[in-house]
């Protein structure tokens, strides 16, 4: 106090008490909604954190800046517990060893390029062929693999973590300096809201997209989950799971989730679709006007009443039945993950859209701003 002016006294006080005000809200942001950091390890010598984010009814979502990776997603269920809907591990050895994109964020292409190639502009570009002779996924490196920088961020109706990634020019065969953001928003509604951004500097393609494999029971097959999609047709695919370029209606079929239907229901029908993709792997092409944010579909779980909507502005998804899945994996809490114990829904442009022209265009040129926003929205029944 020796060198504190009397005037200042009154200033100083005002500043502890802001203090110690700060502190109380800090404190109670922690037992409340707000994000905390912990340090996770390191990649390529970057660090990677872990990030919590807790929503206004103690919803939680662990997310880790190494893949965007979402690590754990506690829901409530009917009897208003908490648990974990999502598969993965509980370190970050595990998922740079051997992850099956458990709660990645995927690109620069989520999904498949048919003979991992495609052309823009006459010119030829060549990627991994990661797949068989397709390129799956971003390729051997792709956005699930690499670590993020990342930042909390505050809305008005929630807590989020922004991520963001510089992929240069030729990355994964890639043409073009491609800077992609993802923030992930745990809202007060009990969303997990997805907005994903991308600029490039050179034409380029760009499908982004979410890959966590949702289990409502936390263990156990998810045959008995009910889905319902809101897609009249789909996108029937080859042996090597590429596209064949047709819109086939879904109607009569095992691929009709036109009004809620379990899972295992017609899993194990003997159709070619069905044995191409062991079970269900194919995208559904979404009853909505290009581009425009509607509601796509649910899950639903009858013993636990955890329901989930899934809204978006891209006209695909992906659903994964989780068949590469076959035991050779030991997730969080030593559990093993058997065939089928978890399923994706994985918001999309449709498979092969770079060699497919007359599906929606995945082209991103410089000067223009790549946009699409998926929410998982949960609640009970
Ligand atoms: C996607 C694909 C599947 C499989 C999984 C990851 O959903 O469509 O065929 O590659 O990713 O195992």
């Amino acid at each position: 106090m020796k060198y504190l002016r009397k005037s200042m006294v009154p200033l100083v006080v005002g500043a502890v008490t802001v203090l110690l005000l700060g502190f109380a809200i800090g404190i109670e942001a922690k037992a409340g909604a707000g994000i905390e950091k912990e340090a996770w390890g390191t990649v390529d010598g970057k660090p990677v954190d872990l990030y919590t984010l807790t929503n206004a009814n103690g919803l939680e979502a662990k997310i880790t800046n190494y893949g965007g990776i979402v690590v754990s997603l506690e829901v409530l269920d009917r009897n208003g517990k908490l648990g974990d809907v999502v598969l993965g591990y509980d370190n970050l050895k595990g998922y740079v060893e051997n992850n099956p994109y458990f709660g990645a964020i995927v690109g620069r292409y989520g999904n498949r390029i048919g003979a991992a190639k495609f052309s823009l502009d006459g010119v030829e570009y060549t990627l991994a062929a990661n797949n068989g002779p397709n390129h799956l996924h971003g390729g051997i490196k792709g956005f699930d693999k690499v670590v993020w920088k990342a930042r909390g961020v505050t809305s008005d109706n929630g807590v989020g973590l922004e991520l963001s990634y510089l992929s240069p020019d030729g990355e994964e065969g890639y043409p073009g300096n491609l800077s992609v953001t993802v923030v992930y928003t745990l809202t007060d509604d009990n969303e997990l809201k997805i907005d994903y951004f991308a600029m490039t500097d050179k034409k380029t393609v760009v499908n982004l997209t979410h890959h966590s494999y949702f289990n409502f029971v936390g263990s156990g097959d998810i045959l008995g989950h009910k889905l319902w999609l809101k897609a009249s047709r789909f996108t029937p695919v080859d042996e090597g799971l590429i596209p064949t370029g047709e819109l086939r209606s879904v109607i009569g079929t095992p691929m009709d989730f036109t009004r809620p239907v379990a899972i295992g229901a017609r899993i194990e029908q003997d159709t070619q679709q069905l044995r191409y993709g062991f079970g269900y792997d194919h995208n559904w092409v979404l009853d909505k006007r290009l581009g425009e944010m509607a509601l796509a579909g649910s899950l639903y779980e009858p013993a636990t009443g955890r329901f989930m909507e899934i809204y978006t502005t891209e006209p695909g998804i992906q659903f994964y039945s989780g068949n590469f899945l076959d035991g050779t994996i030991t997730g969080k809490r030593g559990i093993i993950y058997e065939f089928r114990n978890g399923l994706c829904l994985e918001t999309q442009h449709f498979p092969d859209s770079p060699n497919k022209p007359d599906f929606p265009s995945t082209v991103l040129k410089p000067g223009e701003e790549y946009r699409t926003t998926t929410i998982y929205k949960f609640s009970v029944r």
